[in-house]
């Protein structure tokens, strides 16, 4: 396979960071961009100073940011847009902000991309482009301009892979829930596992918001890796490139209590699990169609168990 020069932009987040190092393992070069809002410098210790990768510290909400890079690195042909504000939260307290952060730019860049001549631009996309989508599993095509998004987060999220699939260009990868080592336990977004793991290793009750019976669609971040390279192109299998939007899962989901269940089991926490009333505007089950990107050959390789127990070795050697 031609080596590529790619550009990771969030490459010091939890999965930027795994996508880099698989890229940079492949004997591709890595650009990575990233502000350090919410991804941190330790994140890059496994690559930082690997001689086929520059890192740019740097808000992709500057202008001509790509162009520059360009200039600085003609080779430079794909680009994987992670960079976004990530806290659901959050972006409900600054919606401007979030829709210059993860729309504008992502605008910028998926424009720029195309007029420089890049081969192709893959955007993280989110489960949260389907709003309060009660249609399970959750089909493509149910995220429209009528749906509305829970949030700022969510709204900047469809808007993006919208204008992807309208241009022709590139592919947005719609996430469900993604876990793995190096996913912040402090994050508010989607940590519910991060969060587990480290009451766990604490020796603390897991506290559940609602029944438990609330489910969702867990990813491991490996298998979140290969379907970036699938989308890409950049698969060893000769899967892909994908144009247009596919949503990326298990197709599987979990609930709460079984994730509650598991993570007490692998970690020998108490066994008593607190309930507390569940929260407003918690969505209760999430789970991806995932046939679209099937038919590419795409499938998740790693077992929930088996993705649990890395995060909990990854999470015990952080202590
Ligand atoms: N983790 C999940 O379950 C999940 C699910 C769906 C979608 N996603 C999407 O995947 C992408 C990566 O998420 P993550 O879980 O690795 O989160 P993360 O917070 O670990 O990574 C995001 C990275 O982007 C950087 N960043 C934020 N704003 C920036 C800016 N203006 N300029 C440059 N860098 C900036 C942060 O510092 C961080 O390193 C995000 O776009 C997120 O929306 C994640």
């Amino acid at each position: 396979m031609n080596k590529k020069t790619c550009l990771v932009t969030g490459c010091a987040g939890f999965i930027g960071s795994h996508l880099t190092h698989r890229l940079l393992d492949l004997g591709h070069s890595v650009v990575g961009v990233d502000n350090l809002s919410s991804g941190y410098v330790h994140n890059m210790s496994g690559f930082l100073d690997h001689p086929d990768f520059k890192f740019h510290e740097v808000s992709v909400a500057e202008e001509g940011l790509l162009e520059s890079l360009k200039e600085a690195y003609p080779a430079l042909d794909v680009i994987f847009h992670l960079a976004a504000i990530v806290s659901v939260p959050y972006s409900i307290e600054v919606p401007e902000l979030t829709m210059a952060v993860n729309f504008e730019a992502t605008k910028r860049m998926l424009e720029s991309s195309a007029s420089l001549g890049l081969s192709t631009f893959v955007f993280a996309g989110s489960a949260a482009e389907y709003g309060n989508e009660g249609r399970l599993p959750v089909r493509e095509e149910y995220a429209t301009d009528e749906v509305v998004p829970l949030s700022p987060y969510g709204v900047a999220k469809y808007k993006s892979s919208s204008l992807i699939e309208k241009s022709g260009y590139g592919c947005s990868l719609r996430f469900f829930n993604i876990f793995g080592p190096r996913q912040d336990p402090t994050s508010q977004y989607s940590g519910v596992i991060s969060r587990f793991v480290d009451f766990g290793l604490a020796g603390k009750n897991m506290v559940i918001f609602g029944d438990g019976t609330q489910s969702r669609d867990f990813l491991y971040v490996s298998d979140v890796v290969d379907s970036y390279l699938i989308a890409a192109g950049l698969d060893l299998e000769g899967r892909g490139p994908l144009t247009g939007i596919y949503n990326v899962g298990t197709g599987h989901g979990i609930s709460v209590l079984q994730l509650a269940e598991t993570v007490s089991k692998l970690t020998s926490a108490p066994s008593e699990i607190v309930f507390k009333p569940e929260r407003a505007g918690d969505i209760k089950h999430s789970r991806a169609d995932i046939s679209k990107i099937s038919a590419v050959g795409f499938s998740s390789s790693v077992s929930f168990e088996e993705g649990l127990k890395k995060t909990i070795e990854w999470a015990k050697s952080c202590k």
